[in-house]
């Protein structure tokens, strides 16, 4: 019997090379070797953006459509909609009763978040609300709907897994051995740095390249990527290590390598040139990308096809657990 792998991705905004990199590419890779739901949380991502529903609405069918461009197979996974299972938003009701308050404010996640709230609203955390701080036990309910056994996540998600895994425990040991618990999966994910040169790729700091730009953008961007500050002139011998250009040159392994670094290094190589490469290697690198989302951004409604009837796969996946979670809890009354 295959293993189980669940994973959730808020629909918020395009994928980036840095979820790329850091995670999606490595869903493409398990689902050959495990059954595998992915998750497309719109409910999660509500109680964030509760007041902005068109922001989630369009970005459910544009992460399907990333996901279906970087290869995860339809025919191999499902991809679903959270808020297409009922069951889970069940299931969170009756592990709420297993989490204190005090747990959700001590999770490593939920605390770097609220830290961000406040210092992006400049108030003391009153506006926090109850869905946001609750959204760990959500969680647990999406992971343990698919008796899913690994978890790929980013370093960030841990804590979440882990409060997930103290959910089934407290629930198998009131209620007798009823959910799996699932460990997480943290392959060789790598954080991937900006074109700014800051650690994180991300949309709220502007510095990222989605799978799906132009390549007008593309030019753009990298034109204006941090570089070794002290290399001014084409000349000047500089640091590859320190330089963005150079960084994604490696990361999307572009030709030659070998010569950048030694050309960078001796000063025989302008940034000019070397962000030209670099922009002809980051083109070759995602048109492949682009060309298939192409398919589904003209063809909408098999996007739409693909999500509703994995949708509906899942949901007799958590129908099963949540009659044994009601059975377990003696509220199975039929
Ligand atoms: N919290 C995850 C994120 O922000 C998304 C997510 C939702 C998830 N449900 C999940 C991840 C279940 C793993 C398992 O990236």
């Amino acid at each position: 019997m295959k293993k189980t792998i669940l994973t959730g991705i808020r629909p918020t905004g395009r994928l980036h090379l840095g979820h790329y990199f850091g995670a999606s590419k490595n869903w493409v890779a398990l689902q050959y070797d495990y059954d595998s739901y992915f998750e497309i949380a719109d409910v999660q991502a509500l109680t964030d953006n509760f007041d902005n529903p068109e922001k989630v609405r369009t970005n459910v069918r544009e992460i399907a459509i990333d996901l279906l461009a970087i290869g995860i197979d339809p025919e191999k996974s499902t991809i679903f909609i959270q808020s297409m299972i009922p069951e889970i938003a069940e299931l969170t009701i009756y592990y709420s009763n297993l989490v204190t308050m005090a747990r959700l404010y001590r999770n490593p996640t939920i605390k770097t978040e609220i830290a961000q709230k406040k210092a992006l609203f400049g108030n003391d955390g009153e506006s926090v609300t109850y869905g946001f701080v609750g959204y760990p036990v959500s969680q647990a309910a999406d992971i343990t709907a698919f008796k899913g056994d690994l978890v790929p996540v980013g370093e960030d998600q841990l804590p979440l897994i882990e409060q997930c895994r103290e959910i089934v425990r407290k629930f198998n040991s009131i209620y007798g051995e009823t959910l799996k618990e699932p460990e997480s999966y943290l392959s060789e994910t790598k954080r991937i740095k900006g074109l700014d040169g800051n650690d994180k790729m991300g949309k709220s700091l502007g510095n990222a390249i989605y799978l799906r730009d132009s390549e007008d953008e593309i030019k753009k961007k990298i034109m204006g990527a941090i570089t070794d500050p002290n290399k001014i002139k084409k000349d000047d011998k500089a640091d590859p290590s320190v330089c963005m250009v150079y960084y994604y040159h490696k990361l999307i392994n572009s030709d030659n390598l070998d010569t950048i670094c030694k050309e960078c290094k001796e000063g025989q190589r302008g940034c000019v040139q070397c962000k030209k490469e670099l922009i002809e290697s980051m083109n070759k690198f995602l048109s492949p990308i682009k060309e298939r989302a192409k398919y589904y951004e003209e063809n909408p409604e098999v996007v739409d096809k693909i999500l509703i009837e994995g949708s509906k796969r899942a949901r007799e996946v958590a129908k099963e657990t949540l009659k044994d979670v009601k059975k377990a809890i003696k509220i199975d009354y039929e």
